[in-house]
């Protein structure tokens, strides 16, 4: 559970968001597909039924673009070569300690595919440009092992951005590029893996219109797994958006170099890439077993103090709107979501209905 915020006076109730542009509502289908007896592990009920089954067609492709990288040019690949430099932890051994290094330090997942030896999240655009991508926050290590749509709890991009800095101090001399980036992320990260992602794109959104008046902070927030999207029929940790839409992460893109006219271009792909997510699995637990009792007696706890909120272990089921002040999670981002911002990600070029409630 989060940090809980101030009790102060917040009369407002969590918000609702619901997304005119997204796709046909959940099918309700009862079919099991090949991860429902995956999750959860428990015995306690047959495996979750998942509310809707990918086209996997439609998933293949999505995960094809995922791994191709869905931005365009943000800095000069020779930047990342060199950004030890800034470490102060002299030079790398070799080309294999220095990706090890640079994984760790950023807390970026190793790519389990051929990826120009960068790690998720990075891509190489062409021969001199490189992006970050979904996969910075969307990709994470489990057990020593990548999983691609795990919740990245490691990331620290901001470092990365800040280092990017450091290495201009220096580049003039050593004849390097300047790395020019388009964006500042100051503030814009907590803890590791803890980003105001949210306000991030709509920050971004802004230079669309600049004038708009809109909050663009909004407290920070973990990523969320993929592996369990197909469960569920609201997204965001205050279960905020329709499932059933793709639009949703479009956003995002906007801190990948790519300009609003081309994300709308690539709506298909997005469609593809929110298929790709439904047929993700949660990783299997890759330790002991915990104690069959222990799990018992645990589920008995969630049934009887968190399902009225969350939703029954086996039948999630639809999310309660509560207030925001009596819940006592942070109210951060539930309060400076207000009217002018849903009028503006509603707006007719976004194609978004978001409902206050
Ligand atoms: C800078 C980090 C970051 C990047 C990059 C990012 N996301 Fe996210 N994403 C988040 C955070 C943080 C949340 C959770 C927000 C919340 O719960 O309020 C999230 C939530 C989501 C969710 C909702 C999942 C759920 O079950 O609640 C989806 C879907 C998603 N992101 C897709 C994407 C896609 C697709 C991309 C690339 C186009 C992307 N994200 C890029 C940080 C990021
Ligand atoms: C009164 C309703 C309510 C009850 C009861 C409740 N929660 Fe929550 N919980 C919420 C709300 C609302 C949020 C989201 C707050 C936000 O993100 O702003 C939340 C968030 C969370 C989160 C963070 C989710 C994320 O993705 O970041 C966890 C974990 C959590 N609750 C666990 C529990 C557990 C465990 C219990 C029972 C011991 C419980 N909750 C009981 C309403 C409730």
């Amino acid at each position: 559970m989060r940090r809980p915020g101030p009790r102060t006076i917040h009369s407002r109730v969590m918000v609702i968001f619901l997304f005119a542009c997204a796709g046909p509502s959940a099918d309700k289908r009862s079919v099991a597909n090949e991860y429902s007896d995956t999750f959860p592990s428990t015995e306690a009920c047959d495996g979750l039924t998942p509310l809707v089954v990918p086209d996997a067609e439609a998933a293949e492709r999505g995960l094809a673009r995922l791994q191709e990288g869905l931005g365009q040019a943000l800095f000069p690949r020779v930047a990342l070569d060199w950004l030890w430099l800034v470490w102060g932890e002299g030079v790398p051994t070799d080309e294999a300690q220095y990706q090890a290094d640079f994984r760790e330090r950023y807390g970026l997942a190793e790519a389990p595919f051929d990826n120009d030896g960068y790690p998720l999240g990075l891509h190489a655009v062409d021969s001199t440009w490189a992006t970050v991508d979904c996969l910075l926050c969307h990709a994470d290590t489990v057990a020593g092992v990548t999983v691609l749509g795990g919740a990245n709890s490691r990331l620290d991009i901001e470092g990365l951005f800040t280092d990017f800095l450091a290495l201009n101090e220096v580049a003039g001399g050593l004849g390097l590029p300047t790395v020019d980036l388009p964006y500042s992320l100051e503030g814009r990260t907590g803890a590791a893996g803890a980003t105001d992602a949210f306000g991030l794109g709509m920050e971004l959104s802004l230079f669309y219109a600049p004038d708009a008046e809109i909050q663009t902070s909004y407290g920070y927030q973990q990523s969320a797994p993929w592996g369990t999207m197909a469960y569920k029929d609201r997204v965001y940790a205050d279960g905020a958006g329709d499932a059933s839409g793709h639009r949703t992460m479009a956003a995002m893109m906007l801190g990948f170099g790519v300009p609003l006219s081309t994300i709308q271009s690539m709506d298909d792909d997005l469609a593809d890439v929110r298929q790709a997510q439904l047929g993700m699995a949660p990783p299997a637990w890759p330790f002991d077993p915990p104690d069959v009792a222990e799990v018992a007696a645990g589920q008995t706890v969630y049934e009887t103090a968190c399902a009225a909120c969350h939703g029954s272990v086996c039948q999630p089921g639809a999310p309660e709107l509560v207030d925001a002040a009596g819940v006592g999670t942070d109210p951060t981002r539930a309060a400076a979501f207000g009217e002018r911002e849903a009028a503006w990600v509603n707006r007719p070029s976004c194609l978004i209905r978001f409902v206050r409630a």
